[in-house]
């Protein structure tokens, strides 16, 4: 959702504002806008819908070395150029550009038309600049001013303020919503996401929570130092591929070499995850573990729950994020909390590590951005590595969030009742995987073919049981995303309680069967389905009656506990070729965002 870039130096501001705003269009928006300081005043432009518009609006050479710009994803007020940022004071001296949400912002904004303030827009954002102007007046600096106002704002930012009579500074602050510094030669950038950066600058630095700082071309001060981010431009460029869903399922098998990369340990049968400083005594007092997360991380969570409970047998499970912070959860001294996500800014799963943290809850991350809300908060925890993932639907993050919690198993069942050769043949078992995956993914042309032959369908449903129900859930979402099908996952079992009256010809069931000791009920499962005319895919390692299903989606067998992470990645392909004979937007799906940073 929303993105924040600004740009102070001696350079032109507006094509790096405009080129960040464009490299932001990944997490979702609906509407931009950017402010350059143009002869000590303020120049404006501002656009309902694309980054590409207001391009065209600002022109590629507008003068001025100091702008502030942002994408907007409506929360408060409709998506209009009057609701897009940056917001001006009256005069039209200070600019503002806000991630994040004001909730006292109704209080302001009253006291501010109290006053005779005449607001222009919809949006929280505009009370904040109000205020800064008019505190302005009374301080020695911009930053006292900003951080006077803020004091008395309650809610979430990511914030630069721009005073057109200071064209020499910008005044950066963030609350919950990341802001980011990139350091130049005589120039500095700031933005809400490093993808804005990596094209100028690898050496940035991160805002604190509650940080507020006055940033020049050629100095700021801030309490976190300077440090490398091992990205560049390529990391963010589709290549060859035609969109980056596919190109970030093809890098599967190098994202996951990554996560394994120095973590396994054959000598002594585990896995090394200094991240989570956990010691071995500590791990053993692990009662049980909790993992929490959105969408396709919970999902991802799931499969590390099932994990954790054959390889370490403690009870395990998954829980929403959302459903956790907000239910006035028990917090166990005994249980690991494991906060899942792929952008670290998802709010609701930030608002559940930091509901732990206020009742001393242990929890760690499992976070891809490093740097990110969700990592600092947690302040230990397992990177995934799985490089920057732009699509909207997730894939290699997803897989790497599976081995992680494949690893993490590995190593609680070690500190307890896991046999060294139980061990063994798990590091042997993680190892297989990425050639696995590539073998899974060289099959892609036969998955194309059974998407097609689907694609007229209208619903469809995803069918599993223990290893494979997480991994028909995450199935369901990823054709939900972005082929808009009504997809929907159902346990195995419970399918005989209800949803059989919904099968015949024109409801194919997705079924996940693992050539694992469940493999024969699964086979009466489908024998209910078929029974009733429905079709049927199999995405499978299990050797099946012959014309017992419609298709199937092979995959290589690894350890019965491991197989889920491959079985993901054919229902990751079926939904990226469904979608595609369809003529959907595949990287950008309707209504979703990738970083959801708000309730
Ligand atoms: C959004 C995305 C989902 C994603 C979820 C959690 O809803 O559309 O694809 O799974 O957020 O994101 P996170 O960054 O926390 O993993």
């Amino acid at each position: 959702m929303c993105g924040i870039v600004g740009y102070i130096g001696h350079g032109s501001a507006a094509p790096v504002l405009l080129e960040g705003l464009r490299r932001l269009e990944y997490r979702g928006y609906d509407s931009a806008g950017i402010a350059l300081v143009q002869r000590r005043r303020l120049k404006v432009h501002k656009a309902a819908g694309r980054v590409e518009e207001l391009r065209r609006r600002v022109g590629d050479d507008a003068p001025g070395s100091v702008g502030i710009a942002h994408t907007r994803w409506a929360t408060h007020g409709e998506v209009t150029d009057a609701n897009a940022h940056p917001h001006t004071d009256t005069s039209g001296r200070f600019a503002v550009v806000h991630n994040g949400i004001v909730e006292n912002s109704d209080q302001l904004r009253a006291k501010l038309i109290a006053d005779g303030v005449q607001l222009v827009s919809d949006t929280d954002t505009e009370a904040l600049v109000h205020l800064i102007a008019a505190r302005a007046e009374e301080t020695d600096t911009l930053e006292a001013a900003v951080r006077a106002v803020l004091s008395s704002v309650e809610g979430t930012y990511g914030l630069v303020v721009l005073d057109s009579k200071r064209p020499d500074e910008l005044v950066v602050a963030r609350n919950g919503s990341p802001i980011v510094l990139g350091v130049g030669e005589g120039e500095t950038f700031v933005a809400s996401d490093v993808a804005a950066l990596v094209r100028h600058t690898q050496q940035v630095v991160y805002l604190e929570d509650g940080e507020i700082a006055t940033v020049r071309a050629d100095a700021f001060r801030t309490s976190g130092r300077a440090q490398t981010v091992e990205l560049s431009e390529e990391d963010y460029e589709l290549g060859d591929a035609e969109d980056f869903m596919r190109k970030e399922m093809a890098e599967q098998p190098e994202a996951v070499r990554r996560a394994l990369r120095g973590r396994l340990d054959p000598r002594f049968a585990t896995a090394h995850l200094g991240g989570i400083r956990l010691d071995p005594r500590e791990l053993r007092n692990v009662r049980r573990v909790k993992f929490l997360g959105c969408g396709s991380a919970y999902y991802a969570g799931q499969v590390g729950a099932n994990l954790v409970e054959e390889l370490a047998r403690i009870p395990a499970d998954a829980e929403p994020a959302s459903e956790f912070r907000y239910r006035s959860p028990v917090i166990d001294s005994d249980t690991l909390y494991v906060a899942i996500s792929q952008s670290g800014e998802t709010l609701d799963t930030l608002a559940a590590v930091q509901e732990l943290n206020r009742k001393g809850g242990r929890v760690i991350g499992a976070v891809n951005v490093v740097g990110s809300a969700v990592a600092r908060e947690c302040g230990s925890g397992v990177f995934l590595h799985a490089g920057p993932e732009v699509s909207v639907a997730s894939t290699k993050a997803f897989t790497n969030m599976t081995v992680s919690f494949a690893m993490l198993a590995l190593l609680l069942g070690r500190v307890r009742d896991l046999s060294a050769a139980g061990g063994a043949r798990l590091v042997e078992g993680l190892r297989a995987l990425p050639d696995q995956i590539q073998a899974v993914l060289d099959t892609d042309a036969e998955v194309a073919e059974v998407a097609r032959r689907y694609a007229k369908a209208e619903h469809m449903f995803f069918i599993g049981r223990v290893r494979g129900w997480p991994v028909a859930r995450e199935g369901a979402q990823k054709l939900k995303e972005i082929s808009y099908l009504h997809a929907e996952a159902y346990q195995a079992a419970e399918l005989k309680h209800g949803p059989l009256a919904l099968i015949d010809r024109d409801m194919p069931s997705v079924v996940i069967v693992p050539n694992d000791e469940l493999l024969t009920k699964n086979i009466s499962t489908i024998e209910q389905i078929k029974a009733r005319g429905g079709p049927v895919i199999a995405v499978t390692n299990a050797t099946l009656p012959p014309g017992l299903v419609d298709a199937e989606l092979r995959i290589p067998s690894n350890s019965p506990e491991l197989d889920p992470i491959l079985l993901t990645i054919p229902t990751q392909l079926f939904a990226y070729h469904l979608a595609s004979a369809l003529g959907r937007d595949i990287d950008k799906p309707r209504n979703l965002a990738k970083s959801v940073t708000v309730e």
